[in-house]
């Protein structure tokens, strides 16, 4: 009996570190809160108070809600997040902003380069690798520069002064390949 119960246990065992691995690398889901993704304060759960107007974005990295497991599995699942002034969101930025916080992939679209720097008077991240800039207001769309999409949006709201994912990116991260 205890012999099966223990061969029970041990086949359960691949299940559980397999489906640990899966959360891990997934891409962020809606309802996803999301962590600090390095310096002082890495690993803290980003409240709204943490994203300051005007400040440079915050890197931060899903955290499956359930679990508290960090998506730190693929380095597609970084995240830029920036609060900027509602009032120069456009379009379906603002429908995707919470109250003025947007988030977007933190891979440059071209050939996968991340470390994208911020230009605060123009609201606009810059690739270091070959100098795309994305309009960080208008959907991160290309202002300049070889990068063939967008950065993928991700939507937000916020929930008991955290900052959650209401939804998936609107895009794939990184590079597609022709
Ligand atoms: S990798 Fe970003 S512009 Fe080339």
């Amino acid at each position: 009996m205890k012999s099966a119960l223990g061969a029970g246990l041990g086949a359960l065992l691949p299940e559980v570190s397999l489906g640990q691995a899966d959360l891990r690398s997934a891409r962020p889901q809606e309802g996803d809160r999301f962590v600090i993704a390095d310096g002082e304060r890495k690993g803290a759960v980003v409240k709204l108070d943490d994203i300051k107007p005007g400040a440079p974005p915050l890197t931060v990295l899903p955290q499956e809600p359930a679990s508290g497991t960090v998506r730190d599995g693929s380095r597609l699942n970084q995240i830029l997040m920036v609060r900027i002034d509602e009032s120069r969101l456009m379009g379906d930025t603002k429908a995707r902003a919470a109250q003025g916080v947007v988030a977007y992939s933190a891979v440059c679209t071209h050939t996968g380069c991340d470390g994208l720097s911020w230009a605060a008077e123009q609201l606009r991240f810059k690739c270091p690798c070959h100098e795309t800039e994305f309009d960080a207001a208008d959907g991160a769309r290309v202002i300049s520069g070889p990068a063939p999409r967008r950065l993928p949006a991700l939507p937000l709201k916020i929930a008991d002064g955290y900052v959650v994912a209401a939804g998936v990116f609107t895009g794939r991260a990184g590079v597609i390949s022709p």
